[in-house]
């Protein structure tokens, strides 16, 4: 991925008393000095080995600073932003768990990528808190029998909220474990009733540069875009998040609705979704668009097929210092390899 690196911004440690949801009134006089965001996108897109070592280790020393504040070593309120979510909790039953340790709330919800926030990986916390998440409508068209527009409110309720515990795996070679609240995506399609030629489904999100002012630069082209093959839609891992760690998303994370493909690299789990089409060609995606030779369509997590530019065959956990092997479809292999059979997974990347 063409990761322009907003070089320091993302390692300056967040002040302790800043928000949560990083609701701090933007500076766009300061912002509009900055130089586009695209000429940055001449290094690496992706963290180099050193520069992930960097963060990981940034990272694991906030969290040896919570670790502190719990142990009364640090005065609380000088990181009151460590605590757990503060947004609406949901009710949500664990259906899934993972033998593995959760990332701390505090790193899944201030390391994020949501370039209409900025490129940085902090700048989703702090710019994010302008997006207004309610009203908001999810369009379902294309080839189906019944278009409908549905509020989110009535969304969240259409089916028994689900806890499942899934690892993320970024193909900047970063992972992460995460308690995503949603439900399976399938369901929601089927109220639409596909067609019978219906065989992919197309995501869009909100366009709006007034409240996305990562939108007013030209790092990516506008709406980010994902998509999915049908089957791969319908299988019951795939799924629509609207929370995590038992509340609702914040904003950084792609409130109020995204999608989770757990077997993909995170850059398939489009957020603030406003629209799924289903469609019977295969749909344009924002970071194939950008840089076609690095990003297909596919995404699988396959630690034998590299990336241009550097190994995809481990990661680092965040939050931890050692890197471990990244495993194959993200360890999903004995549930979706059989969506693959037959298919060239190093033509089709
Ligand atoms: N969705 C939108 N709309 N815009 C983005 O920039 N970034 C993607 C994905 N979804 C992105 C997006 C990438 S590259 C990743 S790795 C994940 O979101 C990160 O999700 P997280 O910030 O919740 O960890």
């Amino acid at each position: 991925m063409n990761r322009p690196r907003a070089k320091n911004s993302h390692r300056r440690p967040l002040g302790c008393n800043q928000n949560v949801l990083g609701n701090e009134p933007a500076d766009d006089a300061h912002r509009q000095k900055e130089p586009p965001v695209l000429i940055r996108i001449t290094d690496p897109a992706h963290a180099t080995e050193a520069e992930a070592t960097d963060e990981a280790l940034y990272l694991n020393r906030r969290s040896v600073l919570t670790g502190m504040a719990l142990a009364g070593l640090l005065p609380t309120a000088a990181c009151a932003q460590e605590k757990g979510p503060t947004l609406p909790r949901l009710a949500a039953r664990r259906t899934r768990n993972l033998n593995e340790t959760l990332t701390s709330y505090d790193s899944v919800t201030h390391y994020n990528n949501f370039y209409e926030f900025g490129t940085g990986k902090e700048d989703p916390a702090r710019n994010a808190g302008r997006l207004r998440t309610r009203p908001w409508t999810l369009r379902i068209d294309g080839l189906v029998n019944k278009p409908q527009t549905i509020d989110i409110d009535r969304l969240r309720r259409l089916f028994p909220l689900e806890e499942r515990v899934y690892r993320m795996r970024c193909v900047e070679a970063w992972s992460m474990v995460i308690p995503w609240v949603g439900y399976p995506l399938g369901p929601l399609l089927k109220l639409a009733d596909p067609l019978g030629k219906a065989k992919y489904v197309a995501f869009e999100t909100l366009n709006d540069p007034a409240q996305m002012p990562g939108q007013r630069s030209r790092v990516l082209k506008w709406p980010y875009v994902e998509g999915l093959r049908l089957d791969e839609a319908l299988h019951p891992l795939t799924m629509i998040a609207v929370g995590l760690y038992g509340s609702i998303l914040p904003n950084q994370n792609g409130a109020p609705l995204r999608l989770v493909v757990p077997w993909k690299y995170g850059f398939k789990g489009i957020k603030s979704i406003t629209r799924i089409r289903l469609t019977d060609r295969m749909p344009p995606t924002s970071w194939n668009r950008s840089a076609p030779g690095e990003y297909g369509f596919y995404a699988n997590v396959n630690p034998a097929v590299d990336h241009p530019r550097w190994s995809q065959a481990s990661e680092r956990r965040i939050g931890e210092f050692r890197k471990r092997k990244t495993l194959p479809f993200n360890g999903y292999g004995a549930e979706v390899a059989g969506l693959y059979r037959g298919l060239d997974l190093a033509r089709n990347y």
